[in-house]
């Protein structure tokens, strides 16, 4: 079996900058926009990916994800940039030089602008349009021993979802009591893509290939809430951990735990332990998410492809991860079969809309671009070479 997976995340647009021709540009910088800060120059990771690169694998890491940006690899509907493409290609050549596993994401939240004008995923030619990416991208993919098609699915249909709310009469109002469920057409629209994407990839690639999950690791507020419990964990995760049946490995993300009442999830009540997100303090959500994951696929490997905390407290970030590796021990030791380990994030990045949550084990100056790793980067590659968590 290949080593454990031991590394950190990022994505495209939360990290490379000028991602000019995504729909998340457009929103960041429309007039009014609702989202407070802009993603800008983000950390130039577009021209510095080795800088990071290279500090994680001079930590002791042997894994790296980052994905690539479609906007960029398809500017116009049906033109593919065969720069971007060679530029995505030397990402995956050096995170191989410096000996780190490439993981790569091919959709992480943002779409061209064509794609998200012509109506996005509730287009009819969406299925058509996203396999035809995955199919060009392949192109680059040789050596790729991992690859994700979709980041977390179910936020996506979440985010379609909202788009529906601040349309709506009541527009931000409707928000008032925190995220909606994920929008189920959406969700059964995301299912239909992943499926191709897989197909697509295995025509073309050797990657072991599947998806990554948001996980809330749902827990019951009490008996009388079970079969609330049943339904919300359904609509929210488990339509998709089900649809990665048959895939190569499934991708478990999570933060924190939330209960479950009369009326759905429950806000995260405020605590002076809650992150800076807002969520509450959770290690132990890493080993439910796990275990969660694997028996809802019916025992599709885990690859937890991001866990991490929001903390301006380094010391902290290391407990909570610390702690979280102990609860994915414990599922391991039940049996979950579980193939890695990648810490969100890597790097200080824009958390979509802010630039307040520090969720990095590097630290990043905005207006220089140098780079500093945090205790934690060390911290974590000591775990990395003292072998499985
Ligand atoms: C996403 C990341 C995000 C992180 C922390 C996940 O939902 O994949 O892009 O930054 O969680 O919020």
């Amino acid at each position: 079996m290949s080593p454990f997976l031991w590394g950190a995340s990022t994505s495209p647009h939360q990290t490379e900058g000028n991602n000019l021709n995504s729909d998340w540009w457009e929103l960041e910088n429309a007039e009014q926009s609702f989202l407070p800060e802009r993603s800008g120059d983000a950390l130039d990771s577009y021209h510095r990916y080795r800088e990071e690169m290279t500090l994680l694998a001079e930590a002791g890491l042997n894994a790296y994800r980052f994905g690539v940006e479609w906007a960029r690899i398809e500017p116009e509907q049906g033109r593919f940039s065969a720069a971007a493409l060679a530029h995505y290609r030397r990402m995956i050549d050096t995170a191989l030089e410096l000996g780190l596993t490439p993981v790569v994401t091919l959709h992480h939240f943002s779409n061209p602008r064509w794609f998200a004008a012509g109506g996005g995923w509730g287009r009819s030619d969406a299925v058509a349009l996203f396999t035809r990416y995955v199919e060009r991208t392949s192109s680059i993919l040789g050596n790729v021993d991992w690859v994700c098609t979709i980041n977390e699915p179910n936020m996506v249909a979440v985010m379609d979802s909202v788009r529906r709310l601040l349309s709506g009469p009541d527009g931000f109002e409707a928000l008032a009591g925190g995220l909606p469920a994920p929008d189920e057409r959406s969700g059964a629209t995301m299912v239909e893509v992943h499926r191709a994407a897989v197909d697509a990839l295995r025509r073309h690639t050797d990657a072991a290939v599947g998806w990554t999950i948001a996980q809330q690791a749902f827990q019951s507020a009490g008996p009388e809430h079970d079969e609330m419990l049943r339904q919300t964990a359904w609509v929210w995760e488990d339509l998709y951990l089900e649809a990665s049946r048959g895939d190569d490995f499934v991708g478990s993300q999570s933060y924190t735990s939330q209960l479950v009442g009369a009326d759905g999830p429950i806000p995260h009540p405020p605590s002076p332990d809650n992150t800076i997100t807002g969520w509450a303090y959770r290690p132990d959500a890493l080993g439910m998410a796990a275990r969660r994951a694997w028996e809802v696929t019916g025992g599709v490997p885990v690859l937890v492809t991001e866990n991490g905390i929001a903390t301006d407290d380094d010391q902290r970030r290391i407990n909570y991860t610390e702690a979280a590796l102990g609860h994915l021990r414990d599922a391991m030791a039940d049996g979950v079969d579980v193939r890695g380990y990648l810490h969100w994030s890597a790097v200080d990045n824009y958390e979509w809309g802010h630039w307040g949550p520090t969720f990095g084990l590097i630290a990043v100056d905005r207006e220089t671009f140098v780079r500093t790793p945090k205790p934690s980067l060390a911290w974590l590659g000591g775990v990395a070479r003292r072998g499985r968590p």
